[in-house]
């Protein structure tokens, strides 16, 4: 953090948009005027003009009981007709919404006739297993067309889809699924990453199976996709074929209109406390700011931008900026299976030339390593398409954006950097590239619409040059609109902190630069923040305590020059075990036992094997203290430890 901080005070290079740029631009400086003088006008003004409403609303916002709000309330949609129908009906069905790559080099060019004809099917096909209005589906899927249809058509049925990333375990899934209580999982046997088949199906099947005592199965049907053609094991009468159901279903679905608040997804988050979040995104205000960003942030000419968002649908970046809101838009898009080291670095270079991509967004996390790859891959592919360049996920550290800039962006391509959350639905803050004179490291102002602000402990405004924490200070479209299933953990999580002024507080530290522009600091909680993805120290040492090895343990993030933090993990072995094996067998398997437990996104870069944890009087762990061994400095102030000579051993442990 002090680092950034240094960046900061220096940061003196700024790049105006270029005037060819600004004339073309989706929108110009007014737009703030606009939104500023009545924000609800504002946002009713974008829903009726992004969107179709099969019922208009009348009212905008009902924020009557906060910290539920109600966007759109008495207006009715069909979220899949807005991303599908419409466009055909349009006369543009045979614009391409997808130019799909596998990784092994397969292809697909679906148009918005095409994906919108599998949609239909496919809600068919869900109709008939017995999913409805309000039912819960799970998705397990690889970065396939499937997946998109996937959403689109739980969306159509006014279903709730909740996607468990690819990458997670049986044990992930199948808490996630309990916790929603999914009717159906759609699946594939497998997808392909880093040149191997991964399975997925045998992972639903112990997800099933495998049950605690007393949990009510609530899976009724298995949807499975032939994507590898591995051999998988299959139970009668919950398993079928994706293939055998959706081609022989009708064609023929009329989209019904479903209230606004109707739940369209849960996608589940780490906290600081043990169990995931499932956090809960409803329908017209959702749709509403994902598309009014995806047009204004990304500057999107929908008839001849080509828009390739790299995240997987696994995070919210994937549901907003690569299926729904680039759909809304009528965007062409491209869609890609697999690892940006497959076969060779570059593969994401050689994709960009090869479908002409014009915007262009990604993680500081892929940054970062394709700096250390080295500008040679890049510089051999034709990048000249590009028109701009996009981050998100966790602070992009200024040499990095101009990296990105110089490099991908040919030293003359805007650089958004949008800062946003699985909580805030969409984009929150960022540069409009056509109004905005950007900075290399600061996500700078807030979109249109949208009122943030970086306050102290008690709520004040800290005013420029000066840093605290980062809250909304007013509703928006997109927020979350609960937990799922636990209403109060939703109102302490985001709203307890500031109750008296009603902000939600974000969980991040920021800080105003002299113009009042704002810069990310990172977590301020016990979160870690891994390749742009949010995990919680709660959650890795509730793996690591439950392998038998283990006494007790501890998590922190350490700072890691390509995914931005790496999990470092404290661990105290019970001694029964440490006579019959040795610490550094004992390490590597705990490493791997996360990576089995939770995901390898969640493997311990570090295991430290240690003989104590450094704790308060009350027992709680100093974190703080850990975090300083993990990044090799001086450790900070003890006086607060029940034993203070506990980190000189612990320091000379990990050594
Ligand atoms: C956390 C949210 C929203 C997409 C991906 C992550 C960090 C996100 C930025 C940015 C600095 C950022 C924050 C935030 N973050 N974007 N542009 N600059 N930090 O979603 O898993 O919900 O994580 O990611 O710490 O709170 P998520």
């Amino acid at each position: 953090m002090s680092q950034q901080i240094d960046h900061l005070l220096n940061e003196d290079r700024r790049f105006a948009p270029s005037p060819e740029f600004a004339k073309n631009a989706i929108v110009g400086p007014e737009i703030y005027d606009d939104a500023n003088s009545d924000r609800v006008r504002f946002w009713g003004e974008q829903a009726r003009d992004l969107l179709h409403w099969h019922k208009p609303f009348s009212d905008v916002l009902d924020w009557s009981n906060p910290p539920f709000a109600k966007w759109f309330g008495d207006g009715e949609l069909n979220v899949a007709y807005n991303c599908l129908d419409r466009h055909v009906e349009a006369g543009r069905g045979d614009r391409v919404a997808y130019h799909f790559e596998g990784e092994p080099g397969d292809t697909r060019t679906i148009t918005y006739a095409q994906l919108t004809d599998e949609v239909k099917r496919l809600a068919n096909v869900l109709t008939e297993l017995g999913v409805g209005q309000g039912d819960r589906v799970a998705v397990y899927l690889p970065m396939i067309p499937e997946a998109i249809a996937s959403l689109l058509a739980i969306a159509r049925l006014g279903a709730v889809h909740s996607v468990v990333f690819g990458g997670f375990s049986a044990d992930s899934l199948r808490a996630r699924i309990d916790d929603a209580g999914a009717k159906v999982v759609i699946t594939a046997d497998g997808g392909y990453r880093k040149g191997r088949p991964s399975a997925l199906k045998v992972n639903v099947d112990e997800a099933l199976s495998d049950r605690g005592e007393g949990v009510q199965a609530t899976v009724e049907k298995v949807l499975v996709v032939r994507r590898t053609e591995q051999d998988v094991e299959w139970t009668d009468g919950r398993d079928l074929w994706w293939h055998d159901a959706v081609p022989a279903a009708s064609a023929d679905h009329e989209a019904q209109p479903f209230p606004s608040e109707n739940p369209l997804f849960i996608l589940y988050t780490s906290g600081t406390t043990g169990r995931p979040k499932g956090i809960l995104h409803t329908s017209g205000g959702y749709l509403t700011q994902a598309a009014f960003t995806h047009k204004t942030v990304f500057d999107l000419h929908a008839e001849t931008d080509v828009f390739w968002c790299t995240a997987d649908i696994g995070w919210v970046t994937g549901h907003t900026y690569a299926t729904y809101a680039p759909l809304a838009n009528g965007a062409t898009q491209v869609l890609y299976e697999g690892t940006p080291e497959f076969p060779e670095p570059g593969r994401w270079w050689d994709l960009i030339e090869k479908y002409g991509v014009t915007i262009f967004y990604t993680a500081p996390t892929a940054v970062r390593s394709f700096m250390k790859q080295g500008r040679e891959i890049p510089q051999k592919r034709d990048l000249s398409s590009i028109r701009l360049l996009g981050s998100v996920g966790e602070p992009i550290n200024p040499e990095a954006w101009m990296w990105f800039r110089d490099v991908i962006g040919a030293g003359a391509t805007p650089v958004v950097d949008t800062w946003w959350q699985t909580e805030t639905g969409a984009i929150m803050i960022s540069a409009l590239p056509g109004v905005t004179e950007t900075k290399p490291g600061s996500a700078q102002v807030p979109v249109p619409g949208v009122a943030i602000d970086v306050v102290d402990e008690k709520g004040d405004h800290v005013g420029n040059d000066a840093g605290g924490l980062l809250v909304a200070t007013e509703p928006w479209p997109a927020m979350l609109r609960g937990i799922w299933g636990d209403p109060d953990r939703f109102v302490d999580t985001y709203w307890r902190m500031f109750s008296d002024k009603g902000y939600y507080f974000a969980g991040d530290g920021a800080r105003r630069d002299a113009d009042g522009d704002v810069w990310l600091l990172g977590r301020v909680d016990d979160v870690m923040n891994v390749s742009g993805h949010r995990l919680s120290t709660a959650e890795i040492e509730s793996a690591l305590v439950a392998h038998e090895a283990t006494a007790e343990a501890a998590v922190v993030g350490g700072s890691d020059e390509t995914t931005g933090q790496a999990v470092v993990a404290f661990v105290i072995l019970k001694e029964s075990f440490l006579k019959t094996n040795t610490a550094e067998g004992l390490a590597e398997e705990l490493r791997a036992w996360v990576g089995t437990q939770i995901g390898a996104i969640a493997r311990p870069r570090d295991v430290y094997i240690v003989d104590e944890l450094p704790k308060t009087r009350s027992g709680k762990i100093m974190r703080r203290l850990l975090r300083d061994v993990a990044e090799g400095r001086e450790v900070g102030d003890t006086q607060t430890l029940a034993d203070t000579s506990v980190m000189s051993v612990i320091t000379k442990q990990v050594r």
